[in-house]
């Protein structure tokens, strides 16, 4: 970057107008920090373009010019990809003024959007066309369609519908260089050489700003059944996931692993709620059903409890008798995440093995924790389905900040070995960005390595685009920068 902070201001406000640039700290304040209150530095101006055309000026310039840039939807991320970096100034593009529903077309199951819509206007807008935009996260009244993308999120109805990789069919992006690459087509086949689109799912704006989306979308499901049931263990919670694939005709769209304690964390988080049984029971699975057409899921999902009770898989459950009720099972397992927050700084892991592996995983990660610290609180939820846990660690409360980073290491170091062990991932859906890099650096083979920074070349040879984030900044980037 040769030229100074003021000349690039003033370039990019020549642009965007007044309103599309902010770079006083105060106004930039917001931008530098994310959903778990991270942050790295401050941004060198944040950009708010409204269109794509807008984008590829800004990118265009900042290529031209050498200046390194991040983009950022919601901020919601969980592995400090799109906070602005302190090692090199930023600037931050924001997505966040480019929320036009561009079209939807119900009879193709289709939606085309700018990136910066929020998933939860999306689902909404489908709805309307009694239509279904499958993915569904506690972060979603404020994650960016962009930001979906980016990270090839997951969330809660993956094991019916896959991840954000298997719901877009377009894509519009900015390459890093301010070119314009437009495949906004809405086609359900299309098998034509490489498959360019896939690599921005899960790039984490390494490799381009995606600016719009055909998204597929589903039938809208005219019925569903949610209940939150008891059980004895993970061994249980494990067996019934089967029991339920086969009982219900694969109508089941999630089955959520909650512990006892993640009950009572999403208590504190939202005092409104209450336990939905009548005894404390070790664990719980949230499931919900859904189907359109003339299918009796009721039916199905007594038949499934019955039979649980009968051979003790399930202890007890209650089935929500109506939306709302089933809008307060839900909110207990997004409450158990915000809750985790209020409780302070705590160690986060994103792990997958085999569905088969889940228990024995959690078993032996737990002893690893207790051995190194024997206060830490270990709580492991997540989607059974698609063998992803959440094995979090809440540290003994007097631990000193300044004592945290050390600990967390070591404690993350023993969970991703034991996960190690089962052949599983360290990232089954947040993505790398930088919280996950060392792991992930330290688990890829040469070949790897050689494969992942030739794309990363072809794209961004000058590293100017989230620069850092999932492969390291290369020796010839960080002396320049
Ligand atoms: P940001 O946080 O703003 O950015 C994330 C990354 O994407 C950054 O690297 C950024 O540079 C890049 N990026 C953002 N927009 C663009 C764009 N337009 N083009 C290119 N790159 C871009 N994730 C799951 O998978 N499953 C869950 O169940 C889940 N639950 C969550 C619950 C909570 C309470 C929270 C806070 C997060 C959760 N997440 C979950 C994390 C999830 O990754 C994010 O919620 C979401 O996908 C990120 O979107 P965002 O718009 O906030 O992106
Ligand atoms: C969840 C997020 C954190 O499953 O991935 O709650
Ligand atoms: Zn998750």
């Amino acid at each position: 970057m040769n030229d100074s902070k003021s000349e690039i201001i003033e370039c990019l406000t020549t642009m965007l107008g007044a309103n599309g640039v902010l770079d006083e700290p105060v106004d930039c304040e917001r931008y530098r920090r994310d959903w778990a209150r991270h942050e790295l530095g401050a941004p060198l101006a944040v950009v708010r373009p409204k269109n794509t055309q807008e984008v590829a000026q800004v990118v265009g310039f900042c290529h031209e010019h050498r200046v390194h840039m991040v983009p950022q939807g919601g901020h919601t991320g969980l592995v400090k990809g799109a906070l602005p970096d302190s090692r090199h100034p930023e600037v931050v593009i924001s997505l966040e003024r480019m929320t036009r529903i561009r079209n939807i077309d119900p009879p193709n199951f289709s939606m085309a959007v700018d990136s910066g819509c929020i998933l939860e206007e999306v689902k909404r807008v489908a709805e309307e066309h009694d239509c279904f935009f499958p993915l569904s996260l506690g972060a979603q009244g404020s994650c960016q369609i962009g930001g979906n993308i980016a990270t090839n999120a997951g969330g809660v109805n993956v094991l019916r519908y896959g991840m954000m990789r298997e719901l877009v069919l377009g894509m519009e992006v900015v390459l890093p260089n301010g070119e314009i690459w437009d495949s906004m087509q809405a086609l359900h086949k299309d098998n034509r050489g490489y498959n360019l689109q896939q690599l921005f799912l899960g790039s984490e704006g390494t490799l381009g700003i995606v600016t719009g989306a055909v998204l597929k979308l589903s039938p809208r499901p005219e019925q569903s059944q949610t209940a939150l049931l008891a059980l004895p263990s993970i061994e249980a919670a494990v067996q019934l996931y089967a029991q339920a694939r086969r009982a219900c005709s694969d109508l089941l769209s999630a089955f959520e692993l909650i512990p006892r304690q993640c009950l009572e964390i999403a208590f504190e988080a939202a005092p409104q709620l209450s336990d939905p049984l009548d005894s404390a029971y070790p664990y719980y699975v949230l499931m919900e059903l859904g189907a359109s057409g003339p299918v009796d899921l009721p039916g199905m999902l007594e038949r499934l409890l019955e039979a649980g009770l009968e051979d003790e898989t399930v202890l007890d459950g209650v089935l929500a008798s109506s939306v709302t009720q089933a809008d307060q099972l839900w909110l207990i397992r997004e409450s158990m995440v915000e809750g985790q927050l209020l409780r302070g700084e705590h160690l986060r892991t994103d792990v997958a093995v085999p569905i088969s592996a889940i228990a024995e995983c959690v078993e032996r990660a737990s002893a690893a924790v207790t051995t190194y610290s024997p206060e830490s609180l270990v709580i492991a939820y997540g989607h059974i389905g698609d063998g992803n846990l959440h094995i979090n660690v809440l540290p003994p409360t007097q631990t000193p900040a300044e004592a945290l980073p050390a600990l967390f290491e070591q404690l993350e170091s023993a969970i991703l070995t034991v996960v190690d062990g089962f052949d599983g991932s360290i990232s089954a859906e947040h993505g790398i960005g930088r919280s996950k890099q060392a792991a992930y650096l330290g688990r890829l083979s040469a070949t790897e390595r050689r494969l992942l920074a030739g794309i990363k070349a072809v794209f961004d040879p000058d590293e100017l685009m989230g620069a850092g984030r999932i492969l390291p900044l290369t020796e010839r980037s960080s002396s320049s920068s």
